[in-house]
């Protein structure tokens, strides 16, 4: 049986998270909100609730967990041999949506990490989320409340949708405040590597380390990495069940924006007499109109915030608006541009480079 808990985001029941901070001690699946994603959290200490968490998500067991903690000193249960830099970034960027790579401390099970001596942590800023951590008591290892495969839930009711029945517990807070996954970090190695761009630019960090991050092909979504310094990046993620085409472009200025859209506007036409829907810009919409097609909104190009934060609520609507084909305009790859870039890659069944 699965509890549902409806919470204020801001100013949760104070019942409510006690009680599944229970179920998490006592070894239960609670799915709760951070500001990024939902997350599907366990006692990181559990091996059985861990193994839960991969059952219940049908994940591939060497696709390793993001640990959550509330506080530095939790940060020290879980890694060990912490580098300056970490603390570095940590005082910038935590409570935040950033993920880093350490030495995994004796105490974190295999389970939790793929069978890697390394563990990802970071610690979310959403109120609910800390709160529930801090009253368990013990780091949660959580990986994106979905089932494998599909869009990251950020709404309760896509986790509902996604894991009803399968957990013990699902608090729901309503929206998420980014709606795209933490950056992921791997500090370990120089240059650092990034290895999922996310919520936070990956040139802020490079701002803070005062050093260039390695952008590996994977991380913008390009090629499947095999080795065990990605792990979890060679499988397919956030697909919608529709075909997703998506069109790229070398630069998405002026004129070139325009040929964009006309791109865009031609395969609509490919496909007459099928049902298909459009993933646009603001600034493109309108070219889209009148052409009997379904257009999802994201968000202003200037504003690509509102673009990564609306993306996986748009890929979970291609499938529920019936579409038989879904066409996505592509972004440049900065700032917020990569980590859209590397999630539509990644939906992508097939691109177009024009
Ligand atoms: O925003 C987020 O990060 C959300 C919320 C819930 O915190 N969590 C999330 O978890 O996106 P998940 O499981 O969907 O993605 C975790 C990814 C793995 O796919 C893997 O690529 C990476 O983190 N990862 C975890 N442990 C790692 C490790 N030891 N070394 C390298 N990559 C690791
Ligand atoms: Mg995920």
């Amino acid at each position: 049986m699965t509890i549902i808990l409806r919470v204020d985001p801001t100013n949760p029941d104070e019942e409510a998270l006690s009680r599944a901070a229970e179920v998490i001690r006592g070894g239960g699946l609670v799915a709760f909100p951070t500001e990024t994603v939902y997350g599907l959290g366990a006692n990181v200490f559990d091996r059985r609730a861990l193994m839960r968490v991969y059952e219940v998500k049908q994940r591939p067991v060497d696709n390793p967990l993001i640990i959550h903690v509330d506080s530095l000193e939790m940060l020290g249960e879980v890694a060990r041999d912490i580098p300056e830099e970490a603390f570095k970034l940590a005082s910038r960027f935590w409570p935040g949506p950033l993920t880093l790579i350490l030495l995994k401390s004796e105490r974190v099970p295999y389970e939790a990490t793929g069978g890697l001596e390394t563990v990802a942590v970071r610690m979310p800023a959403h109120p609910v989320a800390l709160k529930l951590i801090s009253r368990a008591g013990v780091p949660i290892a959580a990986p994106s409340a979905n089932l494998s495969g599909r869009p990251s839930p950020t709404r309760g009711e896509h986790v509902v949708r996604d894991l009803y029945s399968k957990v013990d517990v699902i608090i729901d807070a309503g929206e998420t405040l980014y709606g795209v996954e933490s950056t992921i970090v791997n500090i370990l190695v120089k240059p650092p590597v990034l290895l999922r761009p996310g919520a936070y630019p990956v040139e802020e960090v490079e701002r803070v380390l005062g050093v260039r991050i390695h952008v590996p092909e994977f991380a913008r979504g390009l090629s499947e990495a095999e080795s065990a310094m990605a792990p979890g990046t060679r499988y397919r993620h956030y697909a919608p069940n529709t075909p997703l085409i998506l069109v790229e472009a070398g630069s998405y200025e002026g004129e070139a924006l325009k040929r964009l859209s006309m791109e865009v506007a031609r395969l609509i036409g490919e496909f007459k007499g099928r049902r298909v829907c459009v993933l646009s810009s603001r600034e493109t919409s309108s070219a889209y109109t009148g052409l009997g097609v379904e257009v999802f909104v994201l968000g202003s190009r200037d504003n690509l915030f509102e673009v990564a934060r609306s993306l996986f609520n748009a890929l979970r609507w291609v499938d529920d608006a019936g579409c038989e084909v879904a066409i996505a305009e592509g972004y440049p790859e900065r700032g917020l541009g990569l980590t859209i870039m590397n999630r539509l890659r990644k939906a992508a069944s097939r691109r177009i480079f024009i």
